[in-house]
């Protein structure tokens, strides 16, 4: 089966799909992007991601070209026609083609290159043991809220981390925790999930939402407030939140244990909740 590529009006084979190098996502990294994840042919939260598109976009001044409906109509086409039942699909739009200059020359057409691949979910053994996460500098921007695909911090931060035999790295900033390269973090105290609260320092995931909401709906107390790195390490559990990776328990943090050192039970019902939402 093909992985499709839809790049300015037209579908494609993804290895056939190109853009030019004026563009200015390739020149600049001046560009937003989405991820959304198709389970058994339907995409999972369409609505959320195409929001959030829009805050992305709108906060960089790039017009985009298409409605939510039309952005939706065209995801579903691009999985009819890749044939993937479960898929991953990226939506890219940058700010154009032009020559190379910081300044923006007038209006430009935004370019759109959205794909899709199939996607392998992780096995259980991959959830069983749980993941091990080492703690970096940020080193990103103050506006970490816009999915931008200027990823550079984000590539060698999860570079540092797979270098480490960790599965991902946990951005800290003034004794803070943040959020991952890829993904959101929680922990929890006690009996409450805790998370840091959305601002201009981490990514608004649509996972993250889901799994707020599954928690308060379960009775489980949460809390959105700061997380500092000694939270970190004293939590009972720890777990990743994100589109690829669903919940994912975390059982080492720099090599230091984190409570039992399993997957514990609030995470564990997290996992399993979050399941039947796409089932
Ligand atoms: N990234 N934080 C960051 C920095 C992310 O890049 C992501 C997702 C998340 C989780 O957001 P969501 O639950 O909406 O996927 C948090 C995707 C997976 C990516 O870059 O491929």
């Amino acid at each position: 089966m093909p992985d499709i590529a839809f790049v300015n009006d037209a579908f494609m084979p993804l290895s056939e799909a190109h853009v030019s190098v004026e563009d200015r996502g390739f020149q600049f990294g001046d560009g937003v992007y989405e991820l959304l994840r198709v389970y058994a042919g339907v995409p999972y939260r369409p609505a959320e991601h195409f929001a959030r598109l829009d805050r992305s976009a709108a906060a960089l001044g790039i017009p985009l070209p298409y409605t939510r409906e039309q952005w939706a109509a065209l995801v579903s086409e691009a999985v009819t026609r890749s044939g993937h039942p479960a898929a991953k699909v990226y939506i890219q739009v940058t700010r154009g083609v032009s020559p190379r200059d910081h300044v923006v020359s007038g209006p430009l057409k935004p370019t759109v290159v959205l794909t899709v691949r199939a996607l392998v979910p992780p096995g259980a053994a991959f959830y069983a043991g749980g993941a091990s996460v080492v703690t970096v500098p940020d080193i990103r921007w103050t506006r970490c809220d816009i999915k931008s695909v200027c990823l550079l911090a984000n590539v060698l931060a999860k570079q540092q981390a797979r270098d480490a035999g960790a599965f991902e790295a946990l951005f800290v900033r003034d004794g803070c925790v943040l959020e991952g390269t890829t993904s959101n973090v929680m922990v929890v105290q006690g009996a409450t999930l805790v998370t840091p609260p959305e601002g201009p320092w981490l990514l608004s995931g649509v996972t993250r939402q889901v799994v707020l909401a599954l928690a308060q709906a379960a009775g489980i107390p949460v809390k959105e407030q700061r997380v500092t790195e000694a939270d970190l390490f004293a939590a009972d559990e720890v777990f990743l939140t994100g589109t690829t990776i669903e919940v994912l328990p975390v059982v080492r943090v720099n090599g230091r244990r984190i409570g039992t050192g399993t997957t514990g039970r609030v995470t564990g019902l997290l996992m399993s909740r979050f399941g039947d939402s796409h089932a």
